[in-house]
């Protein structure tokens, strides 16, 4: 009776944070892959850590329920149940020496591993995904980030089945086996906590090629994957190489071993992983071709190849101490790789996109039930934390940290924090005291953005004294409660600012340069300019320099100056998403009152202008005129109303497609080449305005253009024009032309797993009526896989998070489908569940009626028994 019916998971503090017990100098591990099971024998030697003050602490080693326990002993001395004890999923060992080696013999079954964490099997090929807690589910271990020890592993499998054995560093010897079977065992002589360890086992080819480094080491760079896609390995090993060259120059940093591998695999729950000289890849983030793959995903392929690679100095040479301290690798990481691609390709272009991510998901993020800071304060399941907050908002703060510093003290700094943590497990603390160090400035009320959640808010208004030729910004910062967190001090914000003249000029500023950053740190401060002749027009947090929300009282015609005369890319852009968003919000009312809408020509006619600009770079063109997203308008919203949002978007769109459709066909016509497919980013930037032409020209409804765009579909010889053609007609209200091109696209494409995918995400973000049904149809497809997180992704989470008409239908056909989903799900892999989520925990934000019925599924969830750790997290503070 006084047991209750499930236990409630635990909730894991930073606070309580302490040192381990023991550490680990060698872990030797031997795997022996069968088809039935795999047999797991780790033999880890021990020694009590002098740094952990009680010298009683026993031996906590971490496991799980999939694990089954064969034999443990000490030194040669087998284990007796009496022992050591199992408590939940740990394993507890009293009374021991100094040091010892602990032999430890598990049973697992990767065959039947769904949750793809720890060791499972991705369409017949064995691979591992350890991070964050996934080595428990293979041994008994210590299994936490501060634990760091040499690794040697020992694989032995059938030869035939999977001829390919790797983990991590190097292969130092091999051979043949009885029974058909081989064995390897590789080396690796850095030390590293358990989550980057690796193995793969498969019939895989690879493609190879090599790297001298700065110092003349030469490097072995290999990428595997199933003969099939031998020929879409190309751009990940030119990213490599560029990523290797850029470490070097930007940072210094060197790789150090004498091999580097990417395996593909089709089955995993994140994009990739930065195991010690094994990346796992999913497909989707290394995989590319012209045939297949639209612009966007080489583009991802180049950002993720950068990204895992950096990783090895930033995260693996370097980690964290514990997982409250995630960012201290990603948002760093991440930062680094946004750098890089800004580098490669047009850097206003990725600083648009960068923040466009940040200003949509993860601002709802922290205005959302799952609001937690940079660095997390309490979890329950460390996989719910692997946010937009600690990867984005992470990388604005490193980011601020280098506006801050400057570049070349940002640079000491980081010499500062490799030299000084290099093979240690370290905290965020510690990253802001290199910086500090670096420059000799205190940093400590900067660190208030690792430890507070929420978007700061920021109104700024300027006044112009001219008989003193003065002028002043007022500004006054504020940050709302969130969900976790009541009040926050100010933060220190930096705010770059520079003055135009009514020419569009830049006014030299205070020490003659022409941006100043302006450093805020009180709740309301003022920063007086001098020698100002004419009242100025500032622009305003330049290339977005704090990640935070902005407001200036603006006048349209201010807003159109902007966007002409800003030398700040960024904010050119800004500007006129700030006109649209402003003239939208209004038309939203508009739509909520019941008035007609009609569109002030202000929006047309600074469209207009920056199409007939010639001089402007395509890429910025296309991105200057791509309306707000609904995501965004829903972000900005006080209330979500799906509709009114949808329709007006929609409304504006046609009604500068109908005003300018003959610029839109001269500019389609103008940047239609047939030119050989290339990546690079001119070409990028040509296809992305012709596409956006296409778009606006299909709005107009025209059958004319529903023929351009089918004879694209027809003619196009890549994968990004024929894509763009096919979700035109597709989202069209040419329903006939709709089918035909969705069943050719199949026919042709439907051994192409990654090029299915994008058919099934067509489908599901179809806004037209009956989307629901047809992706119920889809999900009984012989092209849909339940079991494969790309395909969940591609059909349910595309459906969920991008069409927004369908998923919100008022009859909660949307919320019910997904909650079955996830029910299911929640058994099978829950790391995906607990993701699927996201769109329902949105649930406050929405009108009565639509939000009563995302709650009641919700707490249907909540009652659908036996619920993951991952799932009752984000549910039980989205309904708290
Ligand atoms: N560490 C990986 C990255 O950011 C992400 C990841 C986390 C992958 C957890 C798998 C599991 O590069
Ligand atoms: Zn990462």
């Amino acid at each position: 009776m006084n047991q209750p019916a499930t236990e409630q998971p635990s909730v894991i503090y930073l606070k309580d944070y302490e040192a381990p017990a023991f550490l680990v100098e060698q872990t030797d591990l031997r795997f022996e892959l069968e088809e039935e099971q795999t047999l797991v024998r780790s033999q880890v030697r021990y020694s009590r850590n002098p740094g952990c003050v009680s010298r009683q602490r026993p031996l906590v080693l971490d496991g799980h329920e999939s694990l089954e326990l064969q034999r443990l002993s000490i030194d040669g001395e087998v284990l007796s149940a009496q022992d050591y004890r199992r408590e939940g999923e740990q394993l507890v060992i009293p009374d021991l020496p100094d040091s010892f080696t602990l032999e430890c013999v598990t049973r697992i079954e990767p065959q039947n591993n769904t949750a793809l964490e720890g060791l499972y099997k991705s369409d017949g090929m064995f691979c591992t995904q350890c991070e964050a807690e996934g080595f428990r589910r293979i041994t008994f271990y210590q299994d936490r980030p501060d634990v760091m020890g040499l690794f040697e592993t020992t694989i032995v499998a059938d030869k035939q089945r999977y001829p390919v054995l790797l983990s991590n560093g190097n292969l130092v010897d091999g051979g043949d086996e009885e029974g058909g079977k081989h064995w390897v065992r590789w080396q690796d002589p850095f030390p590293k906590p358990a989550y980057l360890f690796a193995l793969v086992g498969g019939d895989l080819e690879y493609v190879e090629d090599r790297y001298t480094t700065c110092s003349g080491r030469q490097i072995a760079l290999k990428i595997f994957a199933e003969a099939k896609d031998l020929d879409k390995l190309e751009y990940a090993m030119t990213s490599l190489k560029q990523s290797m060259q850029w470490d070097e120059q930007v940072y210094g940093r060197e790789y150090d071993l004498d091999i580097f591998m990417i395996v593909a695999v089709d089955f995993f729950n994140m994009g990739a992983m930065e195991n010690k000289g094994l990346n796992i890849f999913n497909t989707s983030c290394v995989l590319a071709h012209p045939k297949t793959t639209v612009d966007t995903g080489f583009q991802r392929v180049e950002g993720v190849v950068a990204h895992e690679y950096f990783h090895n100095w930033s995260g693996n040479r370097v980690t964290c101490r514990d997982w409250f301290q995630l960012s201290l690798k990603e948002g760093f990481t991440v930062f680094r790789d946004a750098e890089f691609s800004a580098d490669m390709n047009s850097r206003t272009v990725k600083r648009i996109e960068d923040v466009t991510l940040l200003r949509t998901a993860q601002f709802a993020e922290d205005a959302g039930p799952m609001a937690h800071p940079v660095r997390p304060a309490s979890f329950i399941e460390i996989s719910n934390f692997y946010t937009l907050t600690v990867y984005e908002k992470g990388c604005e703060v490193v980011r601020m940290l280098r506006t801050l510093l400057g570049a070349e003290t940002f640079r000491k700094g980081s010499d500062l924090y490799f030299d000084r943590h290099d093979g240690q497990a370290v905290t965020t603390d510690d990253f802001v005291q290199a910086m500090a160090d670096a420059s000799g400035r205190d940093m400590s009320r900067f660190k208030l953005w690792y430890s507070q959640s929420g978007t700061p808010q920021l109104s700024i208004s300027g006044e112009y004294d001219a008989e003193h030729q003065r002028y002043t910004l007022h500004m006054h910062q504020s940050c709302p409660a969130s969900a976790d967190m009541a009040t926050k001090q100010p933060f220190l914000i930096p705010v770059a600012v520079g003055l135009l003249d009514p020419q569009g000029g830049e006014i030299p500023l205070n020490d003659g340069a022409t941006t100043e950053v302006l450093e805020l740190i009180a709740a309301e401060q003022s920063f007086v300019f001098e020698n100002i002749p004419v009242e100025p027009i500032p622009s305003l947090l330049r290339d977005f320099s704090a990640p935070v929300k902005l407001q200036f009282p603006y006048s349209s015609e201010q807003l159109v100056f902007l966007m002409q005369h800003d030398s700040d890319g960024f904010n050119r852009w800004d500007a006129a998403q700030q006109l649209a968003v402003g003239i939208m919000s209004g038309l939203i009312g508009d739509y909520q009152q019941g008035r007609e809408l009609r569109l002030e020509p202000a929006l047309i006619r600074a469209y207009e202008q920056v199409l007939s600009n010639q001089g402007l770079d395509k890429a910025m063109v296309a991105k200057v005129l791509t309306l707000p997203t609904e995501a965004y308008l829903s972000e900005l919203a006080e209330e979500i109303d799906v509709d009114a949002i949808y329709s007006v978007r929609r409304f504006v769109r046609e009604t500068i497609a109908a005003a300018l459709a003959p610029v839109f066909l001269q500019v389609y016509h103008d940047n239609n080449l047939v030119e050989e497919y290339s990546p690079d980013a001119a070409s990028v930037a040509r296809r992305s305005l012709k596409n956006l032409a296409l778009a606006y020209l299909m709005a107009t409804g025209k059958e004319d253009y529903l023929m351009l765009a089918q004879q694209q579909f027809d003619e196009a010889d890549n994968m990004t024009d024929s894509q763009a053609a096919l979700t035109l007609i597709v989202h069209s209200e040419h329903r006939q032309a709709a089918s035909v091109v969705l069943e050719s696209f199949y026919q042709r494409w439907q051994n192409e797993s990654l090029v299915v995918n994008q058919w099934l995400g067509v489908q599901a973000s179809d806004p037209t009526a009956g989307a629901l049904m047809r992706v119920q149809a889809l999900l009984e497809h012989p092209a849909y896989d339940s079991t494969n997180p790309n395909k969940i992704r591609a059909l349910i989470a595309v459906f969920c998070a991008q069409n927004i008409l369908n998923f919100h239908n008022s009859d909660g056909s949307g919320y019910r489908f997904l909650a079955d989903q996830i029910i299911v799900l929640n058994t099978q892999n829950p790391q995906i569940a607990s993701r699927l989520l996201t769109p329902l925990t949105r649930w406050r934000k929405y009108p009565a009626e639509r939000s009563a019925l995302m709650k009641a599924e919700l707490e249907r969830i909540s009652v659908s028994g036996n619920l993951s750790r991952d799932v009752f997290e984000v549910l039980s503070k989205s309904l708290a």
